[in-house]
């Protein structure tokens, strides 16, 4: 493929091929010499029109670890705050000799759009796109539980096969549940959503998972529990659910996490709104995966950004450090 950008475009080989790939990647990282000469002579530009902490800084990682050229733009303080069309403007970026655009748009399809517009001839990968799509993240989040559920080395060209995964919250707004949906049902996972019916999207009952208002009665039957982040900023105020209802129904607090089974794992995303969704309790136990999936984050970048770019299978023992 050319371009990374919905979590379902991709077959069970192509990310099993890139949670292998991200594997090799990690053992660079922990060699002293962290980068790799793979990408050096490429330019790369991080196109961001809506804020990112996590996405941006490890797309940014993940770029400078592979030697590529990294150009970073924010619509903030650009030409677009005059009105420039994303058209006008991944034409400036196409003019600069740019190899792949990573792309975050707080408009659905924004990605799509760029990638068979014919506007440009680069790679792009969509990192988040309205409430449609956060394909790496869903790839991160595959990694870290295949990491945590089947092992690090057990699981290279593994799946997730009959691994039974909860996700919670405002599905609604959130880009990180369907794409995770989609690439887990690829990996032969079993999917629950729980989240209110006022949190749910018209047509979820078309997508290949399970839906439950149960949270307690989910918990003991998960593998790993996925806590979503509530999206005030994509809600009208009248239907902000309270904090104090919310966290009730759907919270994760340490009564809750016990019952899980013993070897499951709590993921977040990221950002987390502690006392909402989840308590500082549970956010800062060591089951929580949220800082490791961060980690892990940079690896799935370095994979995708190099097969997308033409790197053919690797291998980390036979891969150079870069030249100092
Ligand atoms: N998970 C995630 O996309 O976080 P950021 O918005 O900080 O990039």
């Amino acid at each position: 493929q050319r371009h990374l950008i919905s979590a379902a475009d991709l077959t069970r080989d192509d990310a099993v091929l890139i949670l292998d790939t991200a594997e090799e990647m990690a053992r660079v990282a922990d060699r002293p010499i962290k980068k790799l000469p793979t990408l050096r002579g490429r330019t790369v530009v991080n196109l961001f029109f809506e804020d990112s902490t996590r996405t941006r800084i490890s797309f940014e990682a993940a770029e400078k670890r592979l030697s590529a050229d990294v150009i970073n733009f924010s619509a903030k303080g650009s030409s677009v705050s005059k009105g420039e069309s994303l058209k006008d403007t991944a034409q400036t970026l196409e003019a600069m000799g740019v190899d792949a655009v990573v792309i975050r748009h707080g408009a659905s399809g924004a990605p799509y759009r760029l990638a068979n517009s014919g506007w440009i001839d680069a790679a792009v990968i969509n990192a988040g796109d309205g409430t449609h799509q956060h394909p790496t993240q869903a790839l991160l989040d595959a990694f870290t539980m295949r990491r945590r559920l089947v092992g690090r080395d057990a699981g290279l060209g593994h799946d997730l096969a009959g691994k039974r995964i909860t996700i919670v919250g405002d599905v609604l707004h959130s880009r990180v549940a369907r794409s995770n949906v989609d690439l887990l049902h690829t990996l032969g996972a079993d999917v629950t959503l729980v989240a209110p019916p006022t949190l749910l999207p018209v047509g979820v009952g078309s997508w290949p998972c399970e839906i439950s208002y149960d949270l307690d009665g989910v918990l003991p039957k998960s593998d790993a529990v996925m806590m979503l982040r509530v999206q005030r900023e994509r809600m009208n105020a009248a239907f902000f659910p309270t904090e104090r209802e919310y966290s009730r129904r759907y919270g994760l607090d340490a009564d809750r996490m016990a019952r899980m089974p013993e070897h499951a794992i709590v993921m977040h995303p990221g950002p987390m709104v502690r006392g909402m969704e989840i308590t500082a309790e549970v956010a800062d136990s060591g089951r929580c995966t949220a800082v490791e999936q961060v980690a892990n984050g940079v690896s799935i970048r370095m994979a995708v950004l190099y097969l997308l770019l033409g790197g053919a299978v690797f291998d980390s023992r036979n891969a150079p450090a870069h030249p100092q």
